[in-house]
């Protein structure tokens, strides 16, 4: 199977996860157009989604499913979206498709997060992959110094702004061994808008995509 097919295919098995007729959190990226798509062939459908990104919203609309504003809700049974990471604990690195701040702020709206993601988003420590970081502007370089400090190369990823009109500086070179404390600690760095650990938003339940099928884990 293709990687593609198996985002597809953990895309499909998380409409297990939807309730019909309630409303659904949807995150960003490759694997959730996917499910986006799964969504549309319910039965009965979800009430509404809370998005997390233009992109997505788009592509909701257009099969008619209606996009309801994070303001607008104040709990979500549940968020499905995709990870660039996750790590045994249900830890993720997110943020590849630069829509981290909003997917941090409508998983924390859910009770429960499910990661949809293929079994090579599976890792023992956070950190091969560049960790996604949205910054005010001006603050960048003095962010990416604070990065240099702690064993991090920061660089501004370029042409990229994200819905909210920041930058995103991705940063390699980290190896991520306690996850919910670098992300409080990267979070107090005045002009860090997210940093894209999700240790406090971490998934509760990961569908993983593997040429045997769906695997399950929960944390
Ligand atoms: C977007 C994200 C995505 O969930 C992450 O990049 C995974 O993307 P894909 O499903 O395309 O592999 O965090 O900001």
């Amino acid at each position: 199977m293709t990687q593609d097919e198996l985002k597809a295919m953990v895309a499909r098995a998380a409409l297990d996860h939807v309730t019909p007729g309630a409303l659904v959190g949807v995150g960003t990226g490759s694997t959730v157009n996917h499910f986006i798509d799964a969504l549309a062939t319910m039965p009965v459908r979800v009430a509404g989604a809370v998005s997390s990104s233009e992109a997505s919203s788009e592509r909701l609309r257009r099969h008619g499913i209606g996009v309801l504003d994070a303001g607008a809700v104040e709990r979500l049974p549940v968020y499905v979206d995709g990870a660039d990471e996750i790590d045994p604990r249900g830890c993720m690195i997110k943020g590849g498709g630069a829509a981290l701040t909003r997917e941090k702020i409508v998983a924390d709206l859910a009770e429960r997060f499910v990661c949809i993601a293929d079994a090579s988003k599976r890792v023992p420590v956070l950190g091969r992959f560049p960790l996604p970081v949205e910054v005010i502007a001006m603050a960048a370089p003095q962010i990416a110094r604070r990065f240099a400090s702690i064993g991090g190369t920061a660089v501004l990823r370029s042409g990229v702004l994200t819905d909210n009109g920041h930058p995103i500086l991705d940063v390699r070179g980290l190896v991520i061994t306690d996850p919910p404390a670098l992300e409080a600690e990267i979070n107090q760095w005045p002009g860090v808008v997210t940093v894209g650990i999700f240790a406090r938003q971490r998934a509760h339940t990961c569908l993983l995509g593997t040429p045997q099928g769906v695997q399950t884990l929960v944390f």
